[in-house]
C-alpha cells in the first residue's frame, strides 16, 4: 500500500541529503519572553536525525518537546543555533523561502486533529494541495486514494463529527501527507485516543510514513507506543539526555 504513496507525483524539492543526516540541529536554544520574566524553552540542542527512520521523542511536559519540533518544521524561530532540514539550513533562509520549504518538505499532525468541521474527510485531505493551487477534482482524488490508505476508503464522503477519534487522526496523517513531505512531525498523535486507537495509529504512521528518503518525528508521552520507535530521544528541561537505537538498528 505504501508504494502508491511513493510513486505519486513528486512535489518536494529540497536538495538530496548530502550527509545520513535528514535532521540537524547544532546548540539549538529557544527562550521566550513575556513581560520581565524569560523562559529557556531549550538549552543547547544538539541532535541528528537519519532518514528512513521514526523517531520518537519524549519527556515531562514542559521540556520543551513541541518548541523543538516547531524549530525543525519551520514554524519557530530559535534563538540561537543552527538547524537543518533535508540539506536546507532553515536558520538561514527567508520566512518566505522557509514557508515555501514548509509547503513542500514538511507534514505537521497535530493533537487535536484540527480538520475543518464543514469539510468531508476527502475535502479536508485534499486542502493543502487546493491552496498548492492544484485542481480541485484533482486534489480530492488523490485525497480519496490516500483515505483507503489509511483504511477509510468508506468514510470519505464523512464529516469530522461523524468520525470516531481515531479515525479523524488517521484523516489528519493523510492530510499531512497529501503533498509527499520528506519530513512528517507529529505532537502527540495518541494523547486524545485510547489505547487500541493509538496503537493503530501509530502502526499506520510507521507504514505510510516511514521510508528510506524521509523523516519521521513523533512527540509522545505515551509510554505504550514507545515500541514503535526506532529511536527515542528523550529530553528533560530543555536538554535531550538519552538517546536510545531500538529494533535493531545500528547508526
Ligand atoms: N509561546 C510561548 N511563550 C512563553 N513560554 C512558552 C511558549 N511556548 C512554550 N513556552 C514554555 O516553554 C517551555 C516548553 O514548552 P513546550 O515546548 O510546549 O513543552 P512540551 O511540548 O514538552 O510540553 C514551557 O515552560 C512552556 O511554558
Ligand atoms: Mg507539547
Amino acid at each position: 500500500m505504501s508504494t502508491a504513496i511513493m510513486t505519486m507525483p513528486a512535489t518536494a524539492q529540497a536538495p538530496p541529503l548530502a550527509t545520513h543526516s535528514a535532521i540537524s540541529c547544532r546548540g539549538v536554544t529557544k527562550e521566550f519572553v513575556a513581560g520581565d520574566t524569560r523562559v529557556r524553552a531549550l538549552d543547547g540542542i544538539d541532535l541528528e536525525l537519519p532518514a528512513g527512520e521514526l523517531a520518537l521523542l519524549v519527556g515531562p511536559s514542559g521540556c520543551g518537546k513541541t518548541t523543538l519540533i516547531s524549530i525543525v518544521a519551520g514554524l519557530l524561530e530559535p534563538t540561537r543555533g543552527e538547524v537543518s532540514v533535508l540539506g536546507t539550513n532553515l536558520t538561514r533562509i527567508s520566512g518566505g523561502q522557509k514557508v515555501d520549504f514548509r509547503g513542500k518538505n514538511i507534514g505537521f499532525v497535530f493533537q487535536q486533529y484540527n480538520l475543518l468541521p464543514a469539510l468531508t474527510a476527502a475535502e479536508n485531505v485534499a486542502v493543502p494541495l487546493i491552496i498548492a493551487r492544484h485542481p480541485r477534482h484533482q486534489a480530492v482524488a488523490r485525497a480519496r486514494n490516500l483515505l483507503e490508505q489509511v483504511g477509510l476508503a468508506d468514510r470519505t464522503e464523512s464529516l469530522p463529527t461523524q468520525l470516531s477519534g481515531g479515525q479523524q487522526q488517521r484523516v489528519a496523517i493523510a492530510r499531512a501527507l497529501i503533498h509527499e513531505p520528506r519530513l512528517l512531525v507529529c505532537d502527540e498523535p495518541t494523547a486524545a485516543l485510547d489505547a487500541h486507537a493509538g496503537q493503530t495509529v501509530m502502526e499506520l504512521i510507521r507504514k505510510v510514513a516511514v521510508q528510506p528518503d524521509r523523516a519521521v518525528i513523533v512527540v509522545t508521552h505515551d509510554s505504550r507506543v514507545y515500541g514503535f520507535g526506532d529511536r527515542i530521544v528523550s529530553m528533560t528541561d530543555g536538554k535531550i539526555d538519552k538517546i536510545e537505537i531500538q529494533n535493531g538498528k545500528s547508526r
